[in-house]
């Protein structure tokens, strides 16, 4: 197992890889991941195994928080500890680069995963304004 920064070249691959084992929206095509790319340089990553992606991270960080995105890991790979690895080498990346701060908003069924990996619950009441026109 190899890790090593997303670049827009993987775009491609990438896009396959999130549809099989999660989703994909219009911030996934190849205009936008670039833009998100440039502004987030050398924070999120990939994993690969025998030349394929098994799993991904993005790390978009605003200045002042890190966030966490695309945590996704190939389903036959899954259980295996490769999302916690992949959690932890962002946040170190996120952390360098100053957030203090690395807020989340999670299903319920991510729920134990998350707190395995050291996030706590909080009292704020996560709220969202969401806007997609993205036809699946
Ligand atoms: C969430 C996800 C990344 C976890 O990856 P993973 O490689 O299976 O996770 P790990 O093996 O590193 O799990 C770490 C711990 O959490 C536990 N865990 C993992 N997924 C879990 C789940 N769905 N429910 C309960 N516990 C879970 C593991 O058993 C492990 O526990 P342990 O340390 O006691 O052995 C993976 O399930 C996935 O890709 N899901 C689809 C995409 C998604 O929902 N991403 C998150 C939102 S961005």
């Amino acid at each position: 197992m190899t890790f090593r920064f997303v670049t827009i070249n993987d775009h491609t691959q990438l896009l396959s890889f999130w549809k099989e084992n999660y989703f994909v929206n219009e911030l996934d095509e190849l205009g936008p991941l670039k833009s998100f790319l440039e502004k987030n340089l050398d924070l999120s990553l990939l994993a690969e195994d025998k030349g394929e992606v098994v799993g991904t991270v993005l790390g978009p960080f605003d200045g002042r928080r890190g966030y966490i995105q695309k945590l996704v890991v190939r389903k036959d790979y899954r259980k295996q500890g490769l999302g916690k690895q992949l959690l932890e080498k962002v946040i170190k990346n996120l952390r360098s680069a100053g957030a203090l701060y690395i807020p989340i908003n999670v299903n319920a069924e991510l729920f134990t995963f998350y707190e395995k990996c050291g996030f706590k619950v909080t009292e704020q009441i996560p709220m969202n304004n969401t806007y997609s026109t993205y036809k699946k």
